[in-house]
C-alpha cells in the first residue's frame, strides 16, 4: 500500500493529469484536495482528450473513488456541466464523492473576482475570472457557503440568502455593479443541491476509512507550487495551496499516512497570468515552445508565456514539498532545438543567488545565469526507453537530475498515455525526501 501526492513544481500546467492518469492505474482513491475550476487538467487515452476541472483524473478508470476534498471550492454548476459531460462520453461517475465541507464558489464570486481585476488595473494578477480567490477569502471571513449548505432547505437557504444579500452591498458599493436576486440564487443552488446529493460524503472520513482498508489513495495536486499562497510567488498566486502539505488539509488526513511525493515538471517552463518569470522568453524560442508545445491554457485559452527550465524554481520545488522523485514531461517539445538552456542560480544585485528568495521584490529583479547544453534534434516521441533517446537527451536528463539533487523517475514524450518512460518505480522506488539532499 501507498498514498503518494503528486503536485506541480512550477507554475501549473506541467502535466500533472497526464501523470496523474498514468499513476491513478495503480491507485484505488484519487482525491484533489484544493483549488477549483481554475485548473485545467488533460488526459489523452487512445486520442480521446478529456480537459478535467475539478473532477480527479482518476475518473478515467472503471472502479476507482474520486473524491473532491474539502480543501476545494466547488462551482456547482461548473461540477454538474463535467459529470454530463463524462456521463455523455460514457464515462461513469458514480464513484464521484463530493465534501460536504467545500466551499462553493457563487456567482458573486465570479462578479467580484472579475470586477476586482478590473480595479487593479496594473497591479492585476490575471485571474482565470473564475470567482477561486473570493471563494477563499469567504471562506477565511467565515462568511462562506459550503456543500452541505445546498443539502438544507432551512438553515443552509438562510444562509445563502444572507450571503447574497451582504455581497450585493459589495457588488453595488464597491463595484457599482446591480444586485442578484437573493431568492432566485437560493431556489438555483438548493437544485443543484439536490442533484449533487447522491455524490455529498464526509471526505475525510471516506479517505480515512480507505487508509485503514489499505487501500492505495493518490492525491493530485492543482496549480503548481509557485502558485502556493503561502510558498509562491505572491501575490501573483492563487488562493490555496497546492504544495504536498496542502494535501493533508485539504484532504483531512495527518500528514503520517502519506508515503511519497512526485513532482512534476515541464522540460522548460511556463506561466499563465502575471508575476516575474525570470528565465521567459520573448524570442523566436518562446514563440517555438509555444506552438510546439501547444501552450494555449485549458481553462481560460489563454496563451502561455514560455521560458528555459528553473533549476532555482525546481530546486525550491524540491525542498518545499520534500518530493522524493521527478516526473519530466513534454520533452519532446524540445527535440528540435540547437541548444537548450537551463537556469543554475539567478543574479540579484549583482550578486550570485542559488536558492529561490523569499523576497518577492527581490525574485522579481532576479536575472537567470544559464548553462547552455546540446540539443538532439531527433524526434523522442517513439522512445519507450532511455536507451533509446538520443544521448543529448539523456545528458539533459542527468544535468536536470543531478542540479535538483532528486532522481527522475518518469519521462513523458507526449500527452498519450503511452507515451512515457519509466525510468524506476515512483511509488516504490527509494524514498527520499529532504534527508536526501
Ligand atoms: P496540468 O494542468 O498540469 O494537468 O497540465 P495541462 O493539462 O493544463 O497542460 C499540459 C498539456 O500538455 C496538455 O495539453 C497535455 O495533454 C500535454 N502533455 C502532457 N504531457 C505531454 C508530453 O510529454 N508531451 C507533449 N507534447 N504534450 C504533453
Ligand atoms: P492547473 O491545475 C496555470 C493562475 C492564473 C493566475 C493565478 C491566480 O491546470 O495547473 P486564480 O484564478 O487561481 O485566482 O488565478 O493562478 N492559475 C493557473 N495557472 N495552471 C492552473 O491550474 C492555474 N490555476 C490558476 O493564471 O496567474
Ligand atoms: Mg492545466
Amino acid at each position: 500500500m501507498a498514498n503518494v501526492i503528486v503536485i506541480g513544481t512550477q507554475w501549473g500546467d506541467e502535466g500533472k493529469g497526464k501523470i496523474t492518469d498514468l499513476l491513478s492505474r495503480s491507485a484505488d482513491v484519487i482525491v484533489r484536495y484544493q483549488g477549483g475550476i481554475n485548473a485545467g487538467h488533460t488526459v489523452v487515452v487512445n486520442d480521446q482528450v478529456f480537459k478535467l476541472h475539478l473532477i480527479p483524473s482518476g475518473i478515467l478508470y472503471p472502479n476507482k473513488d474520486c473524491i473532491i476534498a474539502g480543501g476545494t471550492v466547488v462551482d456547482p454548476q461548473t461540477l454538474l456541466a463535467e459529470i454530463e459531460r463524462l456521463q455523455e462520453l460514457g464515462i461513469s461517475t458514480d464513484r464521484l464523492y463530493v465534501a460536504e465541507t467545500a466551499h462553493v464558489t457563487m456567482p458573486y464570486h465570479r462578479l467580484i473576482d472579475q470586477a476586482a481585476e478590473q480595479q487593479r488595473a496594473k497591479h492585476r494578477i490575471g485571474t482565470t475570472g473564475r470567482g477561486i480567490g473570493p471563494t477563499y477569502a469567504d471562506k477565511s471571513e467565515r462568511i462562506g457557503v459550503r456543500v452541505l449548505d445546498l443539502l438544507d432547505r432551512e438553515a443552509g437557504a438562510e444562509q445563502i440568502r444572507w450571503a447574497v444579500e451582504h455581497k450585493n452591498l459589495v457588488l453595488q458599493r464597491l463595484y457599482g455593479l446591480p444586485p442578484l436576486d437573493p431568492e432566485a440564487i437560493v431556489a438555483q443552488y438548493l437544485e443543484y443541491g439536490e442533484r449533487l446529493r447522491p455524490h455529498v460524503v464526509d471526505a475525510s472520513l471516506k479517505i480515512s476509512e480507505a487508509i485503514r482498508k489499505r487501500r492505495n489513495i493518490l492525491f493530485e495536486g492543482a496549480q503548481g507550487t509557485l502558485l502556493d499562497l503561502d510558498h509562491g510567488t505572491y501575490p501573483y498566486v492563487t488562493s490555496s495551496n497546492p504544495i504536498a502539505g496542502g494535501a493533508c488539509i485539504g484532504a483531512g488526513v495527518g500528514p503520517t499516512t502519506i508515503d511519497r511525493i512526485i513532482g512534476v515538471a515541464k522540460a522548460y517552463v511556463t506561466r499563465v497570468g502575471e508575476g516575474p518569470f525570470p528565465t521567459e522568453l520573448h524570442d523566436h524560442i518562446g514563440e517555438y515552445l509555444c506552438q510546439r508545445g501547444a501552450e494555449y491554457g485549458t481553462t481560460t485559452g489563454r496563451k502561455r508565456r514560455c521560458g528555459w527550465f528553473d533549476g532555482v524554481i525546481g530546486r525550491y520545488a524540491v525542498r518545499i514539498n520534500g518530493l522524493d522523485c521527478l516526473a519530466i514531461t513534454k520533452l519532446d517539445v524540445l527535440d528540435e532545438l540547437p541548444e537548450i538552456k537551463v537556469c543554475i542560480a539567478y543574479e540579484i544585485e549583482g550578486k550570485v543567488v542559488r536558492d529561490f528568495p523569499s523576497n518577492s521584490r527581490a525574485f522579481a529583479k532576479a536575472k537567470p545565469i544559464y548553462e547552455t547544453l546540446p540539443g538532439w534534434r531527433t524526434p523522442t516521441q517513439h522512445c519507450r526507453s532511455l536507451s533509446e533517446l538520443p544521448r543529448e537527451a539523456r545528458d539533459y536528463l542527468k544535468f536536470l537530475a543531478d542540479l535538483m539533487e532528486i532522481p527522475i523517475a518518469i519521462v513523458s514524450l507526449g500527452a498519450n498515455r503511452g507515451q512515457t518512460i519509466i525510468i524506476e518505480d515512483p511509488i516504490h522506488g527509494p524514498k527520499r525526501g529532504l534527508l536526501s539532499l
